[in-house]
């Protein structure tokens, strides 16, 4: 129920802009669809290649994944951070992240097979890779992001998507789920000896990655290369 001021409002408006209100909203909301559709195909991507792995290998590369898809809010918020022009265009071309989809591997290893073998896929186009694993950022955080882009079929044909994947291991989305949690809790001005330790505890998850790794290969019987037997994507 709208009250009576907003009503007011709104019976100030002639009928062209009512039109042009719903036109825009429609399209606001087909736009944000296809993201939607997009997250869900790369989402049914990784489920296949988890049960392949599985029954081929008996062994699951994916320990779990999870997607968000951002909220018109949050887009309009990256525009006015940004300065970016709010048209379809320009929030196609520079917000490459309303698609979001999270992989949990257990191993190093795994986040790089993951990350090759979607990425190897013909309808998978790379446009962007960032391998915090093998450049881990200044305060710690590892992760393996992508921004891919897959075609959405659609009653008007093909329409490319972009959905950013990241990629990591347990130890590296425990520490960045924490570390989320506490740059927000001190509203982003996170005390210097708190980032020590963070920076302290990054460097620990990224020692037990590597030794669980160790462990993992001696298991199944397979050489242990010096650095864990995987390399950095070249970009
Ligand atoms: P945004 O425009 O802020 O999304 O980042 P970007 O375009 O520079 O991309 P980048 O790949 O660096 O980061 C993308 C996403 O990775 C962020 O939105 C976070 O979800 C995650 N991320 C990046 N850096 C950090 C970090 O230091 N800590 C945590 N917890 N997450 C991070
Ligand atoms: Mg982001």
């Amino acid at each position: 129920m709208l009250t009576a001021r907003a009503q007011q409002s709104l019976d100030t408006l002639d009928a062209q802009a009512l039109a042009e209100i719903r036109t825009l909203r429609d399209e606001t909301e087909r736009f944000m669809l296809r993201y939607k559709f997009g997250m869900d195909e790369v989402i049914t991507k990784l489920s296949i290649l988890r049960e392949e792995f599985n029954q081929a290998h008996d062994y699951n590369p994916i320990e779990h994944v999870s997607s968000r898809l951002k909220s018109l809010d949050s887009v309009i918020a990256k525009l006015q951070r940004k300065g970016i022009e709010p048209s379809f265009e320009s929030i196609t071309e520079r917000v490459t992240d309303i698609a979001g989809v999270r992989v949990t591997c257990s191993f190093v290893s795994d986040a790089y097979r993951i990350f090759e073998l979607l990425t190897a896929q013909p309808d998978v186009t790379v446009l962007r890779v960032k391998d915090y694993i093998a450049s881990p950022k200044a305060n710690g955080y590892q992760s393996l992001h992508a921004i891919i882009e897959v075609p959405v079929f659609l009653s008007t044909g093909a329409h490319p998507v972009a959905v950013e994947v990241q990629i990591r291991t347990i130890a590296m989305d425990f520490w960045a789920s924490l570390e989320h949690k506490i740059y927000y809790k001190y509203d982003r001005q996170v005390p210097d000896s708190l980032l020590d330790q963070l920076t302290d505890a990054a460097r620990t998850a990224s020692e037990l990655d590597e030794r669980m790794e160790t462990l993992h290969r001696r298991v199944h019987g397979e050489p242990v290369p010096r650095h864990g037997g995987h390399g950095p994507v070249a970009v």
